[in-house]
């Protein structure tokens, strides 16, 4: 079981990292392998639509893209963290989601002509546990976890959820303080559980 946790904001060591750092300390200590990867070092360039990866089944820019969709294709869970940017997720991780979910669903897809409908066949997503998160100093969780949860619902992903929505509050004034969000923690610590329990009964 391997699960690899994403920390979307642009700042390193700051509130997303350690939220997603937090949910993967508690799956790997129950036995899962676990990788944090953070965007803050990583070069992602948007998405150009270019629609290279209809026909190449990959991504025609070049850069830390690559290393991190492979990984991404190999884990069996997701924990997809963001910094509420503007009441939006980061854009880093946008680029990142966009170049993944295209890639992804034309790795899976053949593209049709205008006069036929689309047959999915799956991506190369599929079936593999999402667990969003969002952090604000304040407010607009609701449409970042919405944008993560659409990019999960529309790329075949299993969704996990937790026994609140999965937010925190911390970062006035530019403080590194999710863990003083104890109620914030709780909910991790229920939706670790969750993403547990649903990789044991994918693994049956
Ligand atoms: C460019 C920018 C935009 C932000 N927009 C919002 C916002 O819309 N709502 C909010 O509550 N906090 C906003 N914040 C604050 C961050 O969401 C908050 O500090 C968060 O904890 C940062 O996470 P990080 O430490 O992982 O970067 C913004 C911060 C930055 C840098």
């Amino acid at each position: 079981m391997k699960a690899i946790g994403i920390s979307g904001s642009p700042r390193a060591k700051g509130n997303t990292e350690y939220l997603v750092d937090f949910v993967l300390s508690k799956l790997s200590a129950k036995g899962v392998d676990t990788e944090l990867i953070t965007l803050s070092d990583k070069s992602i360039a948007p998405c150009k639509a270019c629609y290279h990866c209809v026909k190449e089944k990959g991504c025609s820019t070049k850069d830390d893209f690559q290393a991190i969709f492979a990984k991404m294709c190999s884990a069996d869970a997701l924990v997809i963290g963001s910094p509420v940017h503007h009441a939006g997720i980061a854009g880093k991780l946008k680029g990142l989601l966009d170049r993944t979910g295209f890639v992804s669903r034309w790795i899976g897809s053949e593209m049709k002509r205008a006069d036929e409908n689309y047959q999915w066949k799956g991506t190369a997503l599929s079936r593999k546990i999402l667990a969003p998160i969002t952090v604000a100093r304040r407010t607009g969780h609701t449409f970042a976890l919405a944008q993560l949860l659409l990019w999960g619902t529309v790329n075949d992903l299993i969704i996990v959820s937790a026994d609140y929505w999965p937010m925190a509050l911390a970062g006035t004034a530019g403080a590194v303080d999710a863990e003083s969000d104890r109620e914030g923690l709780t909910i991790m610590e229920h939706l670790a559980d969750n993403i547990y329990f649903l990789l044991e009964k994918l693994q049956k």
